[in-house]
């Protein structure tokens, strides 16, 4: 469960300040999907970088699956995201020196796991994410949709609780988008994982719990269908 209270970040440069969220409120719980909504600069990145406690807003209260976050020093921090927190980013930012299952395994390898558990691992993701015969590939050499497919498995590859995706759709055809978000949708609905998608497109809102708009800094639910 995700419980935001009065969010508040601001950007500064120089004289002025732009105010981005602005006593922002959000609860979702375990098992729900939602949607946040909004045009480019809303604030969408701005409000899932805070809840993945990679930003620190200027004030307000996280709490995720009970955790009081903004009590948890820096390094608790680290570690609190890399046990819950599964994030898929707009461009994927798969590394091109790395084929498609060693950047699944990644975050695997980097906790300790041995290569073999950690490749074998990435297997059963790609797998699932039906990719598996591009498991040697270089990312570059795949589509947008399969790269995206990559992301998601990477994300998914430590069982997170949460799963926050950023755009994830944002630079595939209509096709892949509804390929990717099925797959994000019908695993976290297995694995009970709270998601969080944000994006610019009204058409995935359908697909989800619940869907906010992003207004003025604040989140607006809107109706669905
Ligand atoms: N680190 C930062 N420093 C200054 N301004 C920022 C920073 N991050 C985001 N912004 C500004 O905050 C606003 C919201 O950005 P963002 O959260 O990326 O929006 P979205 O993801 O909806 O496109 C934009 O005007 C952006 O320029
Ligand atoms: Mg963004």
């Amino acid at each position: 469960m995700i419980n935001l209270k009065e969010i508040v970040q601001t950007y500064s440069q120089g004289e002025s300040s732009i105010t981005v969220l602005d006593n922002l409120n959000l609860q979702v719980n375990q098992n729900e999907n939602i949607g946040i909504i909004g045009p480019s600069g809303s604030g969408k990145s701005t409000l899932l970088n805070i809840i993945a406690l990679l930003e620190i807003p200027i004030s307000g209260k996280i709490e995720i699956s009970g955790v009081d976050c903004q009590k948890l020093k820096a390094e608790e921090k680290v570690i609190f995201r890399k046990n819950n927190i599964g994030f898929i980013f707009q461009n994927n930012q798969l590394l091109e020196d790395f084929n498609v299952e060693e950047n699944v395994a990644l975050p695997l390898i980097l906790d300790g796991v041995s290569f073999t558990k950690s490749i074998a691992k990435a297997n059963d993701y790609l797998k699932l994410l039906g990719i598996l015969d591009r498991k040697k590939f270089k990312p570059g050499l795949l589509s947008g949709g399969e790269q995206q497919r990559v992301a998601i498995a990477r994300a998914l590859i430590k069982n997170p609780s949460i799963l926050l995706a950023d755009e994830p759709t944002g630079s595939l055809d209509n096709q892949n988008t509804n390929i990717v978000m099925d797959f994000i949708i019908d695993l976290s609905k297995k694995k009970n994982i709270l998601t969080i998608f944000a994006t610019h497109n009204l058409n995935l809102i359908k697909k989800l719990d619940k869907s906010f708009k992003i207004n003025r800094g604040k989140l607006v639910e809107l109706e669905s269908n």
